[in-house]
């Protein structure tokens, strides 16, 4: 089969299929979350975002490129589905990723800069929260490398409000689908939850890893 991305390699195996990461067992034993509420989110939806990156790149394979048309035609909305589906995969990584750890923030780099550009962390919180609230799909605190500074972003959908040349360091999911069986309406209480087990040593390694390069 043709190698549609080679320059994945690391999750691509055996040509081009995308594997899903594996889920972290402390995710299933955190408080403020059921086990049901975590296995609804990572089986069903992010494996599904999975199998959907995989349907549409083999179907990307022979689909008619002459045809392409910006109002409608069967590549256009492949390629749409691919974004969607993709971006879908990698905000819940790194959600699921930067799960699972005490809620404490650590005193490392990251909390200089968030104080460097925030104010404070109390202010960035505020900033986070709100953002969350505000948000239809996603509260994302990034490193935006043409201003040089920290920034919550907000994103209605997986491909709605991305900006670009930005990295993650933070992702909270706010669809209804991340907290609705435990929480109902109740999203505050759901990202206090959430704030409850952010693993601050994974979001200190991503920031780590940003200014290495
Ligand atoms: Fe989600």
């Amino acid at each position: 089969m043709q190698l549609l991305y080679p320059e994945e390699g690391g999750i691509l195996i055996n040509s081009n299929i995308l594997q899903p990461m594996p889920l972290n067992p402390r995710l299933l034993n955190m408080p403020g979350f059921t086990r049901r509420q975590i296995l609804e989110h990572y089986e069903v939806l992010y494996r599904g975002y999975v199998n959907k990156v995989n349907e549409i790149r083999k179907l990307l394979l022979s689909a008619d490129r002459k045809a392409a048309n910006a109002t409608y035609s069967y590549f256009r909305g492949l390629k749409k589905g691919e974004t969607y589906a993709m971006d879908g995969v990698i905000l819940h990584e790194l959600y699921f990723e930067n799960l699972g750890g005490s809620g404490v923030a650590t005193r490392g780099d990251l909390m200089r800069q968030i104080e460097r550009d925030f104010g404070s962390y109390h202010a960035w919180l505020e900033d986070f929260k709100a953002t969350g609230m505000a948000a239809r799909g996603w509260a994302v605190l990034v490193y935006d490398r043409r201003s040089r500074r920290l920034i919550n972003y907000l994103l209605d959908a997986h491909d709605h409000g991305v900006v670009q040349n930005t990295e993650a360091i933070l992702v909270l999911d706010v669809y209804e689908h991340a907290y609705f069986i435990d929480y109902g309406t109740r999203k505050a209480d759901y990202i206090e939850a959430f704030l409850d087990n952010v693993d601050w040593n994974v979001a200190e390694a991503r920031w780590k890893k940003i200014k290495s390069y």
